[in-house]
C-alpha cells in the first residue's frame, strides 16, 4: 500500500520538489523538515479530493516509532568551563531551518553566499583568502536573528555550540575575558556554528560597572577573539541593542546583517506558514493588516493561538473568529509589555 502511494507521488510533477524534500530530510536526519515535507503532501492529497489518501498517509504518520529522538551533540573535547565547573556553552542540534522563516531576499541571499562560501572555505584559503567567518545579526526583537542563526547551523549540518551568557559573565575579577578565550578556543577544534546571543550584553557593561579596568579587558577580549577567529567554525553574534556595541566591535564582523520588522506581505506570508499545517478560512490580508507592529515572533504566536482556539472549540479549520481572538490576544499582551517597560 505505502509502495502504491510513493509511486503515485513519484508520477506527480508538481510533487516531486516535495517528495525531494522528504527525501533529503530523511537524508539529513531532520525530523521537522520530514513532518513538514510530510503534512504539506497530505494537504495536497486533500486538496485534489484524494481524502482517502490523505488519511492513510496520516495513518502512517502517526504509526509509532516514526520519530526519531533528536541525535545528542557531544564532544570528545572537555567543554570549556568556569573555575566553578559550570559549562561556557552548550551543545546543541538545530531544529529550526530556513523553510520555517520569512525573511527578506536581501537577507536570504546574505545567508546563502555565507553558507556556500564556508562550504568552500578550503578553496578560498587555496586561493589566500579567507572565508567570512564572523557574522554579527542585528535587528528588533523577535524578528528571527537567533532563528537565522540556527537555520543556518542546520543548512551547513554542523552543531551548535551556544554560550551561556549567565554564566561567562563571571563576578571574578578578570575572569569574562579568560572565558572568551576558552570558548574560542575549544573552536579551533571540530566545526561548530558558534551562536552569541545577547551579545551587546558584555559591551554594554562597559560604562556601568565600577571596576573599568575589568570592563576594558572584555571589550579587549571581546575584539580579540573576533579578531582572530580564523578557525573551521562560524561564529553568529546576535543583537537587538547594536548602538551599545562599540564601533571597534562593528568593525571587526566579516558580515553584518540587518533584520526589520516585518512589512504587511511579510506579516500575512508568516501567518499562512505558521497556520500551514490546518485548514484555514479567514481573509489574510486583512489579519495581517490588523497585525501592523507586530514583529514575526509575534505574529507566529497568533498563528498558534489561533490553532489553539480552533481546538478547543472542536472547529475544524481556523477561522476569522479564531483569528481576531488571537490577535486580540497578542494586542493584550503587547500592551502589558509596554507598559512594563514604561
Ligand atoms: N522572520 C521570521 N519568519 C518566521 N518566523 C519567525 C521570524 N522571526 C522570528 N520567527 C519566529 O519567532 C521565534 C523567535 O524569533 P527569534 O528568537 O529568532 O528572534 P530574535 O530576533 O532572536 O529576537 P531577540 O532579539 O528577542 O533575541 C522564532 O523561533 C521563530 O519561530
Ligand atoms: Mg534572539
Amino acid at each position: 500500500m505505502v509502495g502504491d502511494i510513493v509511486r503515485e507521488y513519484v508520477h506527480g510533477v508538481a510533487r516531486s520538489d516535495l517528495v525531494k524534500a522528504l527525501i533529503r530530510s530523511h537524508q539529513r536526519g531532520d525530523d521537522s523538515a520530514f513532518q513538514r515535507a510530510a503534512k504539506e503532501l497530505i494537504d495536497d492529497e486533500r486538496r485534489k479530493r484524494h481524502d482517502l489518501v490523505a488519511e492513510q498517509l496520516e495513518a502512517i504518520l502517526k504509526e509509532p516509532g516514526h520519530r526519531r529522538r533528536p541525535p545528542q551533540v557531544s564532544s570528545l573535547r572537555p567543554l570549556p568551563k568556569t573555575r566553578d565547573d559550570l559549562p561556557l556553552i552548550s551543545l546543541e542540534e538545530p531544529r529550526l531551518s530556513f523553510q520555517d522563516l520569512v525573511l527578506p531576499d536581501p537577507v536570504v541571499s546574505v545567508f546563502e553566499s555565507l553558507v556556500e562560501e564556508f562550504r568552500q572555505r578550503s578553496a578560498m584559503r587555496a586561493h589566500g583568502v579567507s572565508p567570512r567567518s564572523s557574522v554579527l545579526l542585528v535587528g528588533p526583537p523577535g524578528s528571527g536573528k537567533s532563528a537565522s542563526a540556527e537555520a543556518t547551523a542546520a543548512q551547513l549540518g554542523l552543531p551548535i555550540a551556544r554560550v551561556r551568557l549567565a554564566t561567562i559573565v563571571s563576578s571574578y575579577l578578570g575572569e569574562t575575558a579568560r572565558h572568551l578565550e576558552q570558548i574560542f578556543s575549544f573552536l579551533d577544534v571540530g566545526s561548530w556554528v558558534l551562536i552569541f546571543d545577547e551579545f551587546d550584553m558584555l559591551g554594554r557593561e562597559r560604562g556601568d560597572r565600577a571596576d573599568h579596568g575589568e570592563l576594558r579587558r572584555v571589550v579587549a577580549a571581546m575584539l580579540q577573539v573576533v579578531d582572530d577567529h580564523r578557525s573551521d567554525s562560524l561564529f553568529i553574534a546576535t543583537s537587538n541593542h547594536p548602538t551599545l556595541l562599540d564601533s571597534a566591535v562593528w568593525r571587526r564582523f566579516d558580515e553584518i546583517v540587518e533584520f526589520e520588522s516585518p512589512d504587511q506581505t511579510a506579516r500575512s506570508e508568516i501567518l499562512s506558514l505558521k497556520l500551514r499545517s490546518v485548514r484555514c478560512d479567514f481573509d489574510l490580508t486583512g489579519a495581517a493588516q490588523k497585525m501592523e507592529e507586530f514583529s514575526a515572533a509575534e505574529v507566529e504566536a497568533v498563528a498558534l493561538d489561533a490553532i489553539r482556539v480552533m481546538v478547543r472549540r472542536l472547529d475544524k479549520c481556523v477561522t476569522s473568529d479564531h483569528i481576531a481572538h488571537a490577535i486580540n490576544r497578542g494586542e493584550a499582551r503587547r500592551q502589558i509589555i509596554h507598559h512594563s517597560q514604561g
